[in-house]
């Protein structure tokens, strides 16, 4: 499947890459459905971990926003991922930012997109969660929630508590992403008078649903790679105190340092793939130190190889997520990393 993507790939560079994204998934759900897929991809060999009370088949996650309405959950499946984080969604379904809204520098093996959580809104997407036969035979479903872009953010702990009620019951876990750049003061939830008021309600409202549904689900926070040690060490110390299950760090950056002057870096959103990877791994290594073993970690950013998923375990990561790795490295990246980690 490597060598034919890389076949594939000059094609896929030539369109819009929106268009290519879209078109991708469409032709990898038809494949999926034909029953074909199985044939084209070497899946990772099995290397079960245990993380905040899931059980998943291998440490590497499909990160969010690749899907982000559970329109393809069968089919990212069948590429042999561990766990699958659909999302962002947002109360209200919501169209997003006007297009061109992602972009390629191709000469850094990036991306930057500024979407703005386009989705079908939260309903919508928790009933394709259900109709999924991998999630009915009990595949790994993160649910990665966020705010509406018109919700005032000193109401945003209100979408928050409304994405939650709604996914609670289909979530292996649930994200909670502060952390996005392409919706306006999302990212000012980082801060602590906002951060604890936001955690503290997630606890009250988990606690209710535990109760509720008689299982308390994993909570996650999803953070920046924009942040300092201060910052870093301030929300470390609030992830403890209200109970939250593991950190996933990282988002994108709205750092523009490492791919000054190339086409396409001043456009406006957050950059990933491997100009993330250093500022990713950075704060990875600050959250480790703070947290030590108390909370767990999910390594996301950067990664192109085996190697980059190595280096986020060794920086104190459990679990790795790709996104940006996948458009320049096709699905075989998934068992390049699975081997890289294998027994690690
Ligand atoms: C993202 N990412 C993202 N994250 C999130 O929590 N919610 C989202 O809706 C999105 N949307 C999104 C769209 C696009 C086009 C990209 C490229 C990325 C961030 C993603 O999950 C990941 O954290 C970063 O991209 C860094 O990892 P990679 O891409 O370098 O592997």
């Amino acid at each position: 499947m490597l060598d034919s993507y890389r076949l594939l790939r000059p094609f896929l560079f030539a369109l819009d890459p929106e268009l290519a994204h879209n078109l991708t998934l469409a032709s990898l759900d038809k494949t999926q459905q034909w029953g074909l897929l199985q044939h084209c991809i070497t899946k990772p060999a099995p290397d079960p971990r245990e993380f905040c009370g899931l059980h998943l088949p291998n440490p590497i996650g499909l990160a969010a926003g690749l899907d982000k309405d559970g329109r393809h959950i069968d089919a990212l499946a069948s590429l042999g991922f561990g766990f699958l984080e659909i999302g962002t969604v947002t109360p209200l379904p919501q169209p997003g930012n006007p297009k061109p809204r992602m972009f390629r520098l191709s000469e850094a093996n990036a991306l930057i997109n500024r979407m703005g959580f386009n989705n079908d809104g939260v309903e919508a997407c928790v009933q394709r969660v259900r109709q999924s036969p991998y999630w009915q035979s009990g595949g790994i479903v993160g649910l990665n929630i966020g705010k509406n872009a018109i919700t005032p953010i000193d109401q945003a702990a209100d979408d928050y508590v409304l994405g939650m009620n709604a996914v609670y019951e289909i979530a292996s876990y649930i994200t909670v992403n502060i952390s996005s750049p392409n919706t306006k003061n999302l990212r000012e939830l980082q801060g602590e008078t906002m951060l604890r008021n936001l955690l503290s309600t997630l606890d009250l409202a988990r606690k209710r649903l535990s109760d509720r549904f008689g299982v308390r689900k994993p909570l996650f926070l999803k953070i920046a790679p924009d942040l300092d040690e201060a910052d870093i060490h301030l929300i470390a110390d609030l992830l403890m105190e209200f109970g939250i299950d593991a950190v996933i760090a990282t988002n994108t950056t709205i750092d523009r340092s490492a791919v000054q002057g190339l086409p396409s870096s001043e456009e406006v959103g957050g950059l990933s793939g491997a100009p993330v990877k250093n500022p990713s791994n950075h704060v990875l290594k600050i959250l480790k130190a703070r947290l030590q073993d108390e909370l767990p970690i999910i390594g996301v950013g950067g990664i192109l190889s085996g190697d980059d998923a190595l280096e986020k375990i060794q920086g104190g990561a459990s679990l790795v997520q790709i996104y940006t790795g996948l458009i320049y490295r096709g699905p075989g990246l998934i068992a390049e990393c699975a081997k890289a980690l294998k027994g690690i």
